[in-house]
C-alpha cells in the first residue's frame, strides 16, 4: 500500500485516483477549484463516466480530496500529474497546468517521492521537468511518465483490465516503484522504458488510431462512388491478423479530447523538431472534411438549398456513454446548417446541456421523437442505443420526410427502406 497524491481531478485524475484506491492505495485527489473539491467530498461527481461514482463511494477514507496543497503533498510517496493539456491556437500542448504542478511540489518530505505524468506531454517534457527539479535541489525527487490510454465511457474498465501499462524512468529502481504500484492489476504487459519513448507511445497509440479511423472514412468516401460496402470491407480487413478489426467504424469523423488534439500535437512536435508529419496532415484534413460530408448527402435529397429546411440531429456528444461535446462531429455540423438558413433540432440523451451553452441557436428537443417531429430529414451524429431502439414506424409518421443519414452506420438500413425511409449511411449500400 503507498500513499498516492493525485493533481487533477478532471477526467483523468478522478478515474486513477478511484482505480488506484481501489489497488488498496491511499489516494488524496487534490485540485485548485475549490469549488469542485467541494462537490466532490460530498460524493457529488463533476463528470459523467459509466461507474466512477460509485466506485468513488466504495472507496471509504482510502480516497478523500482536498484543495489545500499543503495538505496533499505533505505524505505523497507518489505524485501522479493528472491535469489537463489542452491545445493552444498553435497546435502546442498547453504545459502551464503541469508546470504549475512541478513549481508548487514542496521540498523533499523525508522519503523517496516519485513525481508521475499521466497527463498526456510532448515528448522532452518529462527530460525538462527532471531538469527543472535538479537546478532546484530536488534531486531525491523519482520521475516517471505513466501515459494513460483511457477511453470515456469504458474508463474504469480500461484502467482495471488495461492492454498494458506503460512505465518510463530513469532508473530501475523507479520504474520498479510505479509498476509495484499496479501489481494487483495482474497486467502481463508492463512495458519499461525511458522517458521519452513512453511520452511518444502515448501520442503514437492515438495518432495511429486517429489514421486508422481517417483511413477507413477515406475507403468509405471511395466505396460510395465504386459501389462497394465500407461495413463488408471494414470487416474483411480486420480479420487480417495484422490489421485487427477495431476502430475501422466508418462514419461522420473522430472528435472528443484526446484525438483531435494529440493528432495536432504530434504533428507540431516533429513540426517543431525540423520534421514535417505528411500524414497527419492527411488525418487532420479528412477528417474535417468528414464531419462537413452529411452536408453534401442533405443537398442530394433535399436541393441545393437548405434554407428553411428542418433538420433533426440525433445525438451530440463525441461518441455514446458520454456528454462530452470537445470537438464533436455535431458542433461542425450544426453551424454548418445553422450557416445555411436551416432550422436544427438536436436531441441527445445527455450531452444537450453542454451543447445549449456552446450553440444556443440551435433547438433543443426533449426526446429523439420531438426532434424529428416534422424534420425534412434526420441525421444520426451519435450512436445512441436508443436511437437504434427507436420506433421508427411511429418515427416515420411524424417526420415531414422520412430521410435518414446514418453518419455512424448504426441502423438497420434495409429494414428502414422497407417501411419506407430514405436512407443513406457513409460508404454503405443498402439495396
Ligand atoms: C481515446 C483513446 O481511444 C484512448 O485510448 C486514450 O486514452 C484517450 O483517447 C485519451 O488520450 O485520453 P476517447 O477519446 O475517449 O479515447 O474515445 P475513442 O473511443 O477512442 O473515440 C474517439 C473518437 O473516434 C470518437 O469520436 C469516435 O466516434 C471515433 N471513432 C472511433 C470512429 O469514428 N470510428 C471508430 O472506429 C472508432
Amino acid at each position: 500500500m503507498s500513499r498516492i497524491t493525485v493533481v487533477g481531478t478532471g477526467y483523468v485524475g478522478l478515474v486513477t485516483a478511484a482505480c488506484l484506491a481501489d489497488l488498496g492505495h491511499v489516494v488524496i485527489g487534490m485540485d485548485v477549484d475549490d469549488a469542485k473539491i467541494a462537490r466532490l467530498r460530498q460524493g457529488d461527481i463533476p463528470i459523467f463516466e459509466p461507474g466512477l461514482a460509485e466506485l468513488i463511494a466504495a472507496q471509504g477514507n482510502r480516497l478523500t480530496f482536498t484543495s489545500n496543497p499543503d495538505e496533499a503533498y505533505r505524505d505523497g510517496e507518489f505524485i501522479f500529474i493528472c491535469v489537463d493539456t489542452p491545445p493552444m491556437y498553435s497546435g502546442d500542448a498547453d504545459l502551464s497546468r503541469v508546470w504549475k504542478v512541478v513549481d508548487r511540489l514542496p521540498k523533499s518530505v523525508g522519503h523517496e517521492r516519485v513525481l508521475v505524468t499521466k497527463s498526456t506531454v510532448p515528448v522532452g517534457t518529462g527530460a525538462a521537468i527532471k531538469a527543472e527539479l535538479c537546478s532546484r535541489g530536488f534531486e531525491d525527487i523519482g520521475y516517471a511518465s505513466n501515459p494513460e490510454f483511457l477511453r470515456e465511457g469504458t474508463a474504469i474498465a480500461d484502467a482495471r483490465y488495461p492492454d498494458r501499462i506503460v512505465i518510463g524512468a530513469d532508473t530501475p529502481e523507479t520504474q520498479d516503484r510505479v509498476a509495484g504500484l499496479y501489481e494487483r492489476l495482474c497486467c502481463s504487459n508492463i512495458l519499461t522504458t525511458d522517458v521519452a519513448s513512453a511520452e511518444m507511445i502515448k501520442y503514437a497509440s492515438n495518432a495511429f488510431l486517429a489514421t486508422k479511423i481517417s483511413f477507413i472514412n477515406e475507403i468509405a468516401n471511395v466505396c460510395e462512388a465504386v459501389g462497394a460496402d465500407v461495413r463488408v470491407v471494414a470487416r474483411g480487413m480486420g480479420l487480417d491478423q495484422r490489421i485487427g478489426p477495431h476502430f475501422l467504424n466508418a462514419g461522420i469523423g473522430y472528435g472528443g479530447s484526446c484525438f483531435p488534439k494529440d493528432v495536432s500535437a504530434l504533428k507540431q512536435l516533429a513540426g517543431n523538431s525540423g520534421y514535417h508529419f505528411q500524414l497527419l496532415t492527411a488525418v487532420i484534413e479528412v477528417n474535417e472534411l468528414q464531419k462537413r460530408r452529411v452536408i453534401g448527402k442533405l443537398r442530394r435529397y433535399l436541393g441545393d438549398e437548405l434554407r428553411g429546411k428542418r433538420i433533426a440531429l440525433l445525438g451530440l456528444a463525441f461518441k455514446p456513454h458520454t456528454d462530452d461535446i470537445r470537438e464533436a462531429s455535431s458542433i461542425v455540423l450544426a453551424s454548418r446548417l445553422l450557416a445555411e438558413g436551416a432550422t436544427v433540432v438536436a436531441y441527445d440523451p445527455i450531452a444537450t446541456d453542454n451543447m445549449r451553452r456552446l450553440l444556443p441557436c440551435v433547438t433543443y428537443a426533449a426526446s429523439a421523437l420531438e426532434a424529428l417531429q416534422d424534420a425534412d430529414a434526420g441525421v444520426v451524429v451519435t450512436e445512441w442505443q436508443e436511437f437504434i431502439d427507436l420506433d421508427w414506424q411511429r418515427v416515420k409518421a411524424v417526420m415531414a420526410r422520412p430521410l435518414l443519414i446514418d453518419g455512424r452506420n448504426a441502423l438497420h438500413g434495409a429494414g428502414l427502406k422497407e417501411l419506407g425511409f430514405e436512407y443513406e449511411g457513409i460508404g454503405t449500400q443498402i439495396r
